[in-house]
């Protein structure tokens, strides 16, 4: 169970299981959310009710849920100190969201910009997408959470759900602690191998888990641009996977040697990735073994466990809100 002492701090983060993830989400999200876990309690939830405004298929959610928490669980998440489950086992969430709707207006909750980016990209503006941001605020109240650990993309998320807490306890009494979002240091935007963003909806990804031979079919296509003699693209993703391995070049030998790798063989593109290649497979393939050997059964099991931990925090909260808005008798 979470520590309740009063100097830890409690952290909530959550992720859609929305497919396959790339290494620019594992330097960008599961590798700081695994560094937060080894000092810091919390819950990580997936966000299988927030999948749902755009997924659409029940295998593949199904899939995708399994995968997003053998991804945690190999990219080792501290057990001891995170409670893993998924949204839909605590029916709170979906409880706690619908009275945060009647406190909010239209207007306000039609500024959120994830809303209008999806509407704009051409998302079906389903009521789900556009009452998104109170299931979240939902979410983050119902375990008093202190800090909320996410990229720059869910900062207004979070305000929202400072805006929620703050209606409600105006409306009827302090109820809700008022959550501070903290965003993870810009790990420079990790580049796709066309050189933009990476991202699964552009199709420029390395895959994290995928096999040795997907990996260096991705690497090999990195676009190295004409004229510089250092690849950016390869440099930028080879200085990130080069600093895992070597616990941020803690040894200063480490970054010399990894700065003259890149001097020593100006515009041999060839060997530079050939070397990625080789390091991003000293980094993936321990986490691959170790995912590989969890069942699909293991999974289950630890979210039917998390499930019970936050449900029994989920429930106590709302059997407060029931109190405080007037519906138990
Ligand atoms: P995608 O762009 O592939 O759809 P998501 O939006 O699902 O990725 O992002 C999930 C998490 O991974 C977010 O916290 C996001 O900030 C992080 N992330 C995604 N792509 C990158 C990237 N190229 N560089 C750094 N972080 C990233
Ligand atoms: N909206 C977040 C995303 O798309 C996922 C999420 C849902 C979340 N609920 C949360 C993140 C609560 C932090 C806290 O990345």
């Amino acid at each position: 169970m979470l520590s309740s002492m009063a100097s830890q701090k409690r952290l909530f983060t959550g992720l859609q299981p929305s497919g396959q993830l790339h290494i620019g989400n594992y330097f960008g999200a599961l590798l700081p959310t695994v560094e937060m876990f080894r000092q810091n309690q919390g819950l990580i939830m997936i966000a299988d009710y927030h999948a749902l405004t755009t997924v659409k298929d029940a295998s593949t959610l199904r899939e995708n849920i399994i995968s997003v928490a053998k991804d945690y669980l190999a990219a080792g998440i501290n057990l001891d100190n995170a409670i893993i489950f998924k949204q839909s086992d605590v029916s709170e969430h979906t409880e706690l969201a619908w009275i945060l709707e009647c406190l909010v207006t239209v207007p306000f909750l039609m500024q959120a910009h994830a809303y209008k980016d999806k509407v704009a990209k051409g998302l079906e503006a389903n009521a789900g997408l556009f009452n998104y941001p109170m299931l979240m605020a939902a979410d983050i109240l119902l375990y008093d959470t202190d800090i909320v650990p996410v990229g720059q993309d869910q900062r207004q998320h979070v305000e929202y759900a400072r805006e929620a807490a703050t209606k409600f306890n105006a409306a009827y009494d302090e109820t809700f602690k008022e959550p501070a979002e903290q965003i993870q240091k810009q790990v420079a935007v990790v580049p796709g191998t066309d050189g933009q963003k990476m991202s699964k909806s552009y199709k420029n990804t390395i895959p994290l888990f995928g096999a040795k031979d997907e990996i260096s079919k991705a690497v090999m296509s990195i676009v190295t641009g004409t004229g510089g003699e250092t690849p950016i693209n390869v440099h930028a993703i080879h200085l990130l996977v080069r600093g895992a391995l070597t616990n941020n070049f803690s040894d200063k030998k480490d970054g010399e040697e990894f700065s003259q790798l890149y001097s020593q063989n100006k515009n041999n593109y060839k060997l530079l990735k050939e070397a990625l290649i080789e390091d991003l497979e000293k980094l993936i393939a321990p986490m691959r073994v170790k995912r590989d050997a969890i069942t699909d059964e293991e999974v289950k099991k630890v979210l039917v466990d998390g499930a019970r931990k936050a449900k029994a925090l989920a429930s106590a909260k709302m059997a407060d809100v029931r109190k405080k808005i007037g519906v138990t008798l």
